[in-house]
This record gives structure tokens, C-alpha cells and sequence, in this order.
């Protein structure tokens, strides 16, 4: 069973959600993807913080993709039944609003208009695909510092195709932007790792080629330059 608990690092989910609200309500569909969710206890966490914040209407909306590279965590996700002591940790108010008894001595269910809102499916973040596009928040914690620091600009660079413009990621404090990313992403608080995509901001060299066609239209041809990344493009301009 891999460390995790309900409420890690609320505050941070917090900011991120916060963040994320205002082009949320806006949407017809939400898309939240958890990526590396474990057995359940973070994206439940996003589920009651989202709907602590959410009229009936635009949290039935949204849709939370959770996530993980361990299938064996599908029916405890879908299930969404913990033991006690997992909930310990819960605030009493919000454990008496979103969980109830089970017939299991020792257990608690989480209810269903929650779990009507989370699926768990299985996704290796390495294989570079995104789950879908136009996310409009992206939950990663505490799984990024497993993978070697190529890796991370690779799941991070995918992270920012699957988010919708003014998306939001969220990672563990411990966890910093790598250098390349630094146009791609813009830090919302100095003291969070939580980031809103932002269109990279390209280098342009234009390089004019000296070959003017019959009507006078010469060739030019740009080299855009993003952290190593070289993308070459090329634009007739008139004499
Ligand atoms: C320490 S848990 C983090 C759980 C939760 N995100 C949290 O912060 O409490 C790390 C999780 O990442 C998952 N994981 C590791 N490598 C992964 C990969 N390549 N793709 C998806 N999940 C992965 C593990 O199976 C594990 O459930």
C-alpha cells in the first residue's frame, strides 16, 4: 500500500483549487486528473475541498481522473470504503458531511455523490500520454521524485499539452520547476509548488534566404528556440 493520507498537504491543495475556481465554474465539463492517486485518500480530498466550493450545479460537473500505475488500487478507489483509523485525520465536520458507517464494524463509505465523481483507472505517466486534454487541474504529488530529472521535464512537458490554457498543476513542496519549464509555467505563490500554464515564450532568429520568387516573395525561415528544443518554421514575407 503506498504512503498517503487524507488531507496531505491541504493547505496546498487549497491554493491550487482556489486558483483553479474561477475558469472552473465557466466550464461545461471539469476535468481534474490525480496522477498517482494511490488507493483513494487524495482524490477524495480534492473531491470534498471541490465541493466545499461548488454550487450542486457546477459539481456536477466535474469529473476526477484518478489515476495510478497499481491497478490493485481500482476497487478500494471505486469503492471508496476506509478504514477508521485512514480518516483519523479528517476534520470531524467534514467527516460526519461526506462519510458514513458500513455495515463492517471499523469501516466508513464515502458517499455516493462523491464517489459518483471520482474513476480510477490505470495510467503510467512515463508512457508520456495524457489521460485527455483540457484539464483544467492536475494533482501530482509526492510520485515525480521517483523518476530521474529527464523524466520529470518529459511527464511535466505532457502535463502542459493536457491542460486547458490557464490550467493548473500542483506538486509536492519538495518538488521544484525544472529550469527548462520556467516559460511554461508561472508559480502562483512563492511558497507552493503550484503552477498555472502559461505559452512558452519563444526565442525567434529569423534567417533570411536570399531566394525571391517571380512575384517577389522572398523566404524566411524562423528557428524558435525553447530550452533546447529547436522547431523550424518557415514564413514568405513580400519585398
Ligand atoms: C507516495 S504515493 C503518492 C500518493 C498521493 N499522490 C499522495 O501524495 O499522497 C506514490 C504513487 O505513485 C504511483 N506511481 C509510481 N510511478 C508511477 C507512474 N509511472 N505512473 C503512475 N503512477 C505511478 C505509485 O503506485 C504510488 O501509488
Amino acid at each position: 500500500m503506498a504512503f498517503t493520507f487524507f488531507f496531505r498537504d491541504a493547505q496546498t491543495l487549497e491554493l491550487a483549487i482556489d486558483d483553479a475556481l474561477p475558469a472552473m465554474r465557466g466550464r461545461a465539463f471539469i476535468h481534474v486528473w490525480d496522477a498517482g492517486c494511490a488507493h483513494g485518500p487524495e482524490p477524495y480530498t480534492l473531491a470534498i475541498l471541490l465541493r466545499e466550493r461548488m454550487a450542486d450545479c457546477v459539481f456536477n460537473n466535474l469529473q476526477i481522473h484518478a489515476t495510478d500505475i497499481d491497478s490493485s488500487f481500482a476497487p478500494t478507489v471505486t469503492g471508496g470504503v476506509f478504514g477508521e483509523q485512514e480518516v483519523r485525520r479528517v476534520p470531524p465536520q467534514i467527516l460526519k458531511r461526506y462519510f458514513r458507517p458500513t455495515a463492517n464494524p471499523g469501516f466508513v463509505e464515502v458517499v455516493p455523490e462523491l464517489r459518483a465523481r471520482v474513476t480510477f483507472s490505470h495510467h503510467d505517466m512515463l508512457s508520456l500520454r495524457p489521460i485527455r486534454e483540457g484539464l483544467s487541474l492536475i494533482v501530482c504529488k509526492n510520485v515525480l521524485l521517483h523518476f530521474e530529472e529527464a523524466q520529470r521535464i518529459e511527464v511535466l512537458r505532457m502535463f502542459h499539452r493536457a491542460l486547458q490554457p490557464d490550467g493548473i498543476v500542483v506538486m509536492e513542496h519538495t518538488q521544484k520547476l525544472p529550469d527548462v519549464l520556467a516559460s511554461s509555467f508561472q508559480q502562483i505563490a512563492p511558497y507552493a509548488q503550484v503552477y498555472r500554464r502559461v505559452e512558452p515564450a519563444f526565442v525567434e532568429h529569423q534567417v533570411e534566404k536570399d531566394l525571391p520568387d517571380r512575384h517577389g516573395i522572398r523566404r524566411v525561415e524562423v528557428i524558435r528556440d525553447e530550452s533546447k528544443c529547436h522547431c523550424l518554421d518557415s514564413r514568405l514575407v513580400r519585398q
